[in-house]
Order: C-alpha cells, then structure tokens, then sequence
C-alpha cells in the first residue's frame, strides 16, 4: 500500500467527504442543510444516494473521547472507500481543530496493510485535502502518520529479514535525509569493551551480532538543557533461549519483541521530520534472543557495567539485561529524564490487556500526569504501576545482588523493579507488551503492528519544555 497525501483547492476524485459542523452548513445544498439538521447524534456520516459523497459531522466536542470517536469515524469512512476499491479521494476540510485533525489521523492511520509479502497488492490511495489555504497541521499529520508507519512496517517485518544487522541498517537508513540526526552504531568489539553484559549474555547464542545504536537529534536551538534520552527495547525475535516459549500466542509473535525500539525511532522520525526544537537521543541494543549450544543459561551470574550482579533464572526475561545495559549507558548523557518502551512483560498484558500502556517510575508527579495527558490526547492510555520497596523483596538472589526473575505474581512490577537498579535520573518505564502487537483488527490501529508509543511519545515531546 502506497498512501498519498496532497493538499488542493479543487476536488479532482468523484469520491468525495465533506467535514462539518453543524454551525457552518451553509456550504451545502437545502437537501442536505435538512437531513443534517434532522440528525440529533453528532458523529453521523450521511451518504449521498449515489454513495459517492459522504458528510462527516463533527461534533463540536474536543475530549479525549470524542476525539477518538472521530478517529474511528475516520476509520469506517476509509473502510467504505477500500470496499468500493476507489484509489483517488477528495476530502473537503472545514476549519483547523482538533476534531478535524483527529478525523483525518484515524482515516489515514486507517489505510495502512502491510503487503510486502502478498501477491496481490492492494491499490494505492490518494488522499487530496480540499481547502483554500493548507490547514496549519498539515506538514505536523504527514509527518507523524508517516512515522508510524515506519514503526509498524520494522515491527511486521520477520525476523528472517529483520536480523540485527538489517535492523541497524534500516534504522540508519531511516534516519539518512532528516537534519539534525547522527547515527553511531556500536559493534560487538565496542559493546564487550563498555561491558555491557546482559546484550552479550543474551547475544551468546545468536548467529547474528548485537548492535547498540545511538541517534541524537540536536537542531539548532532546543528547549532543554540536557537531553530527552528515549531507550528502546530492541530483541528482534525471543524464543525464551534455553527457559524456551510455546508456540501459540507466544513465540509466534516475538517478531514484535522490538516494537519498543521501533517506537522509539518512529518517535524521533517524528520529532526530527517536525523539527521540534528538543534535544533527543536514543538508545537501542539490538539482538535476537536464540537457542544453542553457546546460550546463556539459567543459573548464570552477570557482571554488568554498573558493577551489580545479576543472577539468571530465566533466559526468557532478557529484555531488561539488554535495557539495564542501555540504563547504565544513558547516564553519560547526563539526562533530564529518560523513558524506555519495552514489549517487556506477559505480565502487563494480562493486567490491563491491549487497551493501555502499563508504567512506572520515578520522576514528578507534574512529569507523569503531562505524560498520562498525552496518553488521553493520542488515545495511547497509561495506567501507573507502583514502584514499592516490598517488590524487591521478590528480586533478591541468594548469590547475586539481584536476579532476572521476581515470583509469581506483579511481574511487570518486578521488570520495572529490576530496571530501577540500573538509574539514577528521573526515569519512566514504559510496558507496551499489551498493546504493541494485537491479534485482531481494532478500528484505525490496524491489525500487528500498531505502532504504539509513536504518537505518545510524539504529543509528549512537543509539549516538553514549551
Ligand atoms: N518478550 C517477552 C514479553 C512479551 C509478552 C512481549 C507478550 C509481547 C507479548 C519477554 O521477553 C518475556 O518473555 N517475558 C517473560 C518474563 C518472565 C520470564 C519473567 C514473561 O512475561 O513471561
Ligand atoms: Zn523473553
Ligand atoms: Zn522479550
């Protein structure tokens, strides 16, 4: 699927939308001006007999809720257009708000397949926005659509294409035309000399080599004066190594096992094509998680950089060795804050499901309720987990410092428990096991893939420091 977005003063396609408010219909013919005003629900699309036009109200409420509603409008208007196989559409625009620009983000988001591996391809769409001057976000929705995107193609992506080294390179690929940008990718040489011990751990048995990338984004002038530090977790397959995982519902899909990095590099796409005035960078360590002969094993104690020890119970809860090296990495920056995405737990997923982020952390309540705030404003919801001292309790290795594993219950706590051992700056963990990667189609987020964390991060960052 290829997606086209221009912005025009005449409508060209004979499929056409028009957005309205019920204060301004004056626009259109006394037929409709009636229909329309008969209709008392607001959210109502109303198809033209010829069920090539269709008006999409909207509404003239801008809460969280009401906002999502019009992406999922967005998303059943899109729907009737695929089944009608129409490749080119006019989209008449009514003003700049919010409703208007939510509309458009879950019509777009909405057309998304990937098809790189079917045969037959699904035609490409040509969205026109049909107005006499550019809306203002115009430039702000392609650039961030687009960006997640990016997101999910890397996270659909198999891990037989989508090794560590094509990772690495598609990262810096992606990263190749934006300003501001430099990419360092760090080899295995370079990752044994910083000692990060939980990649090289979880990396023993790999074929492939790990990477730890790093993309910083300093434009010009920036709101911060130390940088935003973005951590993602980047294991692109998890078989469990030797502690192995079932087939269904489980290993199946840990080709998703590097959705927090990928989310984490559609953010900064988004934030450099955007050109936001932040000082970013991120932080990526890129393995898969294999079986074999030179696997790491349960039972085994880690030195990591920081010096703590971490004693391996499970081979199957690698991704926080490979964050905790990342954590202990991100300290040279010197950060004002510093927030990992991680398709970490089965834990998260069973608490709260696909319909939210679980996190925690340490930094202001101010920091955590702007965060929840952009969670509510892109529909990407956060639920704080508690960060208490009897958690680690479950942490304690009789050998070790800590270990990998906590006990049975409140294992996304226990995860974020164990990563809390490896920061001292304010820090947010971000679980996005339940929401990354979903097994049935939900409205504009698509099926796979969602792309979860994009446009949070996203709304956060442009918000931070202004
Ligand atoms: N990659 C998984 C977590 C996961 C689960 C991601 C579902 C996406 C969907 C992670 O590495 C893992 O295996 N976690 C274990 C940890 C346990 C062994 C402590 C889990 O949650 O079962
Ligand atoms: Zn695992
Ligand atoms: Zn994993």
């Amino acid at each position: 699927m290829q997606l086209s977005i221009q912005h025009k003063q005449q409508a060209s396609s004979k499929y056409q939308i028009f957005l309205f408010n019920k204060t301004c219909l004056d626009s259109f013919n006394l037929e409709i001006q009636e229909q329309i005003s008969k209709s008392e629900e607001p959210f109502i699309t109303y198809l033209s007999p010829n069920q090539k036009t269709c008006y999409v109200d909207l509404g003239e409420k801008s809460d969280s809720l009401s906002l999502e509603k019009m992406r999922k409008i967005g998303f059943d208007v899109l729907k009737q257009i695929k089944d009608k196989k129409t490749t080119l559409v006019s989209i008449h625009l009514t003003k700049d708000s919010k409703q208007e620009f939510a509309f458009l983000e879950g019509f777009i988001l909405s057309a998304y397949s990937f098809e790189k591996y079917k045969s037959e391809k699904t035609p490409n769409i040509e969205i026109e926005l049909i107005s006499s001057t550019q809306p203002t976000y115009f430039e702000e929705l392609k650039n961030t659509t687009s960006a997640v995107f990016s997101t999910r193609d890397l996270v659909n992506e198999p891990q037989s294409t989508l090794n560590s080294t094509a990772f690495k390179n598609e990262i810096a690929r992606l990263f190749e035309n934006q300003n501001n940008v430099s990419c360092t990718v760090l080899d295995k040489k370079q990752i044994e000399a910083l000692h990060m011990s939980g990649l090289l751990a979880v990396n023993a048995a790999s074929d492939h080599p790990p990477y730890f990338v790093i993309c910083e984004y300093k434009p010009q002038t920036f709101n911060n004066s130390k940088p935003v530090v973005l951590v993602g977790k980047g294991v692109v397959y998890d078989t469990g190594g030797l502690s192995i995982k079932p087939t269904q519902n489980s290993m199946d899909i840990m080709k998703c096992d590097m959705a927090g990095a990928a989310a984490v590099i559609g953010a900064l796409l988004a934030v450099t094509s955007n050109q936001l005035p932040l000082h970013v960078i991120t932080l990526i360590p890129i393995t898969d998680n294999w079986i074999g002969s030179k696997s790491f094993a349960p039972g085994d104690v880690l030195k990591m950089a920081n010096g703590k020890t971490v004693e391996v119970m499970d081979t199957d809860a690698e991704g926080r060795l490979i964050l905790a090296d990342a954590l202990i990495y991100a300290q040279k920056f010197n950060p004002e804050l510093v927030i990992d995405l991680a398709t970490l737990t089965g834990s998260a997923v069973r608490a709260i499901g696909q319909e939210g982020i679980v996190y925690m952390g340490n930094t202001s309540k101010t920091t955590k309720e702007t965060l929840e705030q952009s969670g509510n404003n892109c529909y990407e919801r956060l639920v704080e987990f508690p960060l208490w001292e009897e958690y680690f309790e479950q942490i304690k290795s009789s050998i070790a410092d800590i270990k990998n594993l906590g006990g049975p219950t409140a294992g996304a706590i226990t995860a974020g428990k164990f990563l809390e051992q490896f920061i001292d700056y304010n820090w947010l963990h971000l679980d996005i096991a339940g929401p990354a990667f979903i097994s049935t189609t939900d409205s504009y987020r698509g099926k796979e893939a969602t792309g979860v964390g994009v446009r949070l991060l996203y709304d956060f960052l442009k918000g931070y420091n202004s």
